[in-house]
């Protein structure tokens, strides 16, 4: 279980996140809503670590992870996508998979990953790194560098390597943004093949509405910082507060 804690950050005068208290349990997806600026991407920083909260606490199956550095609760069972790609841009996609299957199995934190290793032996690793590659349509890339490959490419290879590192929970903001109509679909899939393993907890945010509406088993809207609707789609969607704050004023698709 995934906890905030009257979770805040202030920047200057502004606060962001305000005091959003919730609770995210393994085997559901849960969609984070609200308009631009709302907060979403930032209360994702404090739960992953990018931003020190000003107040408030995250905790992970009780575990309080507020203190931890970003790569520190990524051990710890946090994964979200975008922490990943800038890491290795010169080595190609094969091996930037490899690694974070290595790093996995080493237990290691992902800034401590043994270079030294002769990778070339470890046929069990390579061919795990395939097959990941095969599931997010990568296989063609494989010996690509990263930094080449198209914007969509390197988010499906984020995501790979995402699925490799095994996080409890996953974290997906925008994951769709920019993509092409070829993408999409591929991202949404794998996204369904991870909330089928009941023991994942997934979040979720995006400004599709079908997108949402097919995939959430609950959202949560954000409004000025603050948790303003909670509960089943069909419910939130269809809650006034929610049509005329969010729905009624923000376009259902967002042009990134
Ligand atoms: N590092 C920062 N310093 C100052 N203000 C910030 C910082 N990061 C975010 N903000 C402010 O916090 C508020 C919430 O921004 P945030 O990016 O979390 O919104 P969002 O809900 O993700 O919006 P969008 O849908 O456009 O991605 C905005 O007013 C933004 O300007
Ligand atoms: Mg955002």
């Amino acid at each position: 279980m995934l906890e905030t804690q009257a979770l805040t950050i202030r920047f200057g005068g502004h606060v962001a996140v305000d005091s959003v208290s919730c609770g995210f349990a393994p085997g559901t997806l849960t969609a984070i809503v609200g308009p631009n600026g709302a907060g979403k991407t930032t209360y994702f920083n404090l739960i992953s670590g990018q931003l020190r909260a000003s107040a408030g606490s995250v905790r992970l199956n009780g575990r309080d992870l507020t203190g931890l550095s970003a790569p520190a609760r990524m051990h710890a069972g946090l994964g979200r996508a975008f922490q990943l790609t800038q890491l290795f841009p010169r080595l190609s996609v094969h091996e930037n998979v490899r690694l974070a299957l290595q790093s996995r199995q080493q237990g290691l934190g992902w800034r401590q990953i043994r270079f030294w290793r002769t990778w070339d032996d470890d046929r069990a690793l390579i061919a795990r790194a395939d097959e990941l590659l095969e599931r997010t349509r990568l296989s063609a890339r494989r010996d690509h560098i990263a930094a080449d490959l198209p914007h969509g490419d390197q988010r499906k290879l984020e995501i790979a390597m995402l699925i490799a590192l095994e996080p409890q929970v996953f974290m997906f903001d925008e994951p769709t943004a920019g993509m092409s109509v070829d993408d999409v679909p591929v991202v949404l899939d794998l996204i369904r093949e991870i909330k089928t393993d009941r023991s994942k907890t997934i979040l979720l945010v995006e400004h599709k509405m079908d997108v949402v509406r097919e995939l959430a088993d609950r959202i949560v809207v954000l409004h000025n910082g603050r948790l303003m609707a909670d509960g089943e789609p069909a419910e939130v969607i269809a809650s006034p507060i929610v049509q005329q704050a969010y729905l009624g004023v923000a376009p259902t698709e967002k042009t990134a």
